[in-house]
C-alpha cells in the first residue's frame, strides 16, 4: 500500500486525523495531497505533516488512487459532481460524510467509479476511533479503505448500509454519551467537595481507564461490571441507583432517537 497517491477533498478535523494517523503509524503513503478551499489550512498541514502536497480538486481526483472525500455532508453534492470527470479508473473513492448514502455518492460523482462509505467517530483524532464501512465494491478496494481507516484506529465493516444508522448511534454519536456521563460526574465530584480541576482529572482519567480496560482484558463490559460490584459496597450503591432510576432504558431511548434522526437525514 506504500506506493498509494491519498488525496483529501477537504482538510478538516477528519481528513487530518487520518494524515496523523498514516504518518504516525509508519506506513505513510508514497503521496498525501490535500485541496482545501482555506489556503493556509493546506499550509498547516503540510508544515505538521511534512508530506502533504497542496493541490486543487481536480488535481486531487486526476491523481488519487485513493480519494477520500472529507467535506461536510451538506457540501458533498456539489463538491462529487465536480471530481467525477477526473478519477482515475481504479481509484478508491471513500467517503466519511455522515448520513450520505453511498449510491448518492456514485450518482454525484455521475460516472462507474468504487465507492467506500464509512462512519468514523472523533476519537480518530486521537489514533483511537472506531470506524465502520460498507461497501459494493470488491475486496481490492475495500482492502484499500481499511488500510486508510485502520490508521486511525479500529475499523469493522457492516455488509447492509441500513446497518450504517445503527452505528451513526452507537459508535457515530457515541462519543458524546461518554462526554456526558464525565460531564456530570464531575459536576458531581465538585458538589461533594471537590475542586472542579480534581474532579475533572478524575472523571476524564477514570472514563479512559475504564475504556482501555474494556479494549484490552477481552472481558465484557458486563462481566467487568460484576466484577468490581462488591456486595454492600459503594460501587453497588450507585449501581443501584442507576438501574432503579432507569438509566438502561434512558440509553436505550437515546440510541434509538440517534438512529431515527440517522434515517430521517439520510441523503
Ligand atoms: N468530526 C467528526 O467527528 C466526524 C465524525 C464522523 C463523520 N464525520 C464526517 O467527516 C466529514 C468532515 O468533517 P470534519 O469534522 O473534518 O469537517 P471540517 O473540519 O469542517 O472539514 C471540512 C473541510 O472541507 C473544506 N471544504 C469545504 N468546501 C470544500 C470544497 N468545495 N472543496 C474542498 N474542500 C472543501 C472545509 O473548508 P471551509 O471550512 O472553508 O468550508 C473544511 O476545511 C463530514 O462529512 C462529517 O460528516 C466527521
Amino acid at each position: 500500500m506504500q506506493h498509494l497517491t491519498i488525496a483529501f477533498i477537504g482538510g478538516g478535523n477528519m481528513a487530518e486525523a487520518l494524515i496523523s494517523g498514516l504518518m504516525k503509524g509508519g506506513h505513510p503513503a508514497a503521496k498525501i495531497c490535500v485541496a482545501d478551499p482555506v489556503g493556509t489550512r493546506c499550509e498547516f498541514l503540510r508544515e505538521t505533516y511534512g508530506t502533504v502536497i497542496a493541490v486543487d480538486n481536480a488535481e486531487a481526483a486526476a491523481c488519487a488512487d485513493l480519494l477520500v472525500l472529507a467535506v461536510k455532508p451538506q457540501q458533498m453534492q456539489k463538491v462529487a459532481a465536480t471530481l467525477g470527470a477526473s478519477l482515475k479508473e481504479e481509484a478508491t473513492v471513500i467517503s466519511i460524510a455522515a448520513g450520505v448514502r453511498l449510491g448518492s455518492i456514485a450518482e454525484w460523482l455521475g460516472v462507474a467509479c468504487h465507492v467506500v462509505r464509512v462512519m468514523p467517530n472523533t476519537p480518530a483524532l486521537v489514533g483511537a476511533g472506531m470506524s465502520v464501512l460498507y461497501s459494493e465494491a470488491s475486496d481490492f478496494y475495500r482492502q484499500r479503505a481499511s488500510y486508510l481507516m485502520q490508521a486511525s484506529g479500529a475499523v469493522e465493516w457492516v455488509d447492509s448500509e441500513q446497518q450504517m444508522h445503527a452505528v451513526t448511534a452507537l459508535s457515530g454519536s457515541g462519543p458524546a454519551y461518554f462526554f456526558l456521563l464525565a460531564e456530570v460526574m464531575q459536576a458531581t465530584g465538585v458538589a461533594l467537595g471537590l475542586s472542579e480541576t480534581l474532579a475533572g482529572k478524575l472523571a476524564t482519567q477514570t472514563a479512559f481507564g475504564a475504556g482501555k480496560i474494556m479494549v484490552e482484558s477481552g472481558r465484557t463490559p458486563s462481566a467487568l461490571r460484576q466484577q468490581v460490584s462488591s456486595p454492600g459496597g459503594t460501587t453497588l450503591a450507585a449501581l443501584d441507583v442507576m438501574l432503579e432510576q432507569g438509566l438502561p432504558d434512558t440509553v436505550r431511548a437515546a440510541l434509538t432517537a440517534a438512529s431515527k434522526r440517522s434515517q430521517e437525514l439520510a441523503a
